[in-house]
């Protein structure tokens, strides 16, 4: 079943001719649900670009993103906050940890800022996949790296989003540590039905993924359908 959609997808920055820049172009993604993609492109190709705007964190310039059939960005943005809380879970470079709450307030604190309750035994249950119940107590600086980094990871499942999306999630951690992180990823999002779509630039990780879909130059050049 098709989670995720793009049609024409395009981004263009800048407004005047001299400092246009088309960091993306009529990009057509399709992405099944529980599917692990990685987007794999250089520096600048338009990864950030295409994950931002498939998590509706920006508008496009011209095309559309359907998540689980919606166009998103057919929604105010009011609405498309909301979505985006509900639906998508985000895992970044930098983790965005809040220094004052231990592991477990930061992990449920998207949840509470939507006004819901969290799924206790659901959370323990994401905590423990991801090697953190010895932990939920602790301050972000008493974690590792890698720890913290695993934190971000739950937070994203936790609020059971359909979608999580990751920019480089293991951009700051040894090559060791970014395979144990990415393991953990992967085997938590299958056994909650997430999709994952992650970018990076390291090919061992890419290898991990049901899919790798390659970006040059804001073109999508492979793997932008579910069976290219
Ligand atoms: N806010 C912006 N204003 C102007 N140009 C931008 C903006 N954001 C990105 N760009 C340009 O768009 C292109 C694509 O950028 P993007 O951040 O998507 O690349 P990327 O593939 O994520 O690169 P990296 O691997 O270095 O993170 C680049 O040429 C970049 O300079
Ligand atoms: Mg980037």
């Amino acid at each position: 079943m098709e989670i995720l959609r793009t049609e024409g997808l395009t981004k263009t920055y800048g407004n005047k001719e001299t400092n246009k820049v088309t960091a993306l172009e009529n990009a057509e993604i399709s992405i099944g649900q529980s599917e692990f993609a990685a987007i794999v492109g250089t520096s600048g190709s338009g990864k950030s670009t295409l994950l931002h705007m498939l998590g509706g964190l920006d508008r496009p310039t011209s095309g559309k993103v359907f998540v689980d059939g919606k166009d998103i960005f057919s929604l105010d943005d009011e609405s498309l906050t909301i979505f985006r809380r509900r639906k998508i879970g985000f895992v970044f470079q930098s983790f965005n940890l809040l220094p004052t709450l231990n592991v477990y307030e930061n992990i449920v604190f998207p949840i509470q800022l939507d006004g819901s309750e969290p799924d206790e035994t659901f959370v323990n249950e994401v905590i423990d996949a991801i090697g953190l119940t010895d932990m939920k107590e602790r301050l972000p600086n008493q974690l590792s790296g890698g720890q913290q980094q695993r934190v971000a990871i739950a937070r994203a499942l936790a609020a059971k989003p359909a979608m999580i999306l990751a920019d480089e999630p293991t951009g700051n951690l040894d090559s060791k540590t970014s395979q144990d992180v990415l393991s953990l990823l992967k085997v938590t999002g299958q056994r909650f039905s997430q999709t994952i779509v992650m970018i990076t630039h390291n090919e061992a990780i890419a290898q991990m993924a049901d899919r790798i879909i390659r970006i040059e130059d804001g073109h999508i050049i492979k793997g932008g359908e579910q069976n290219d």
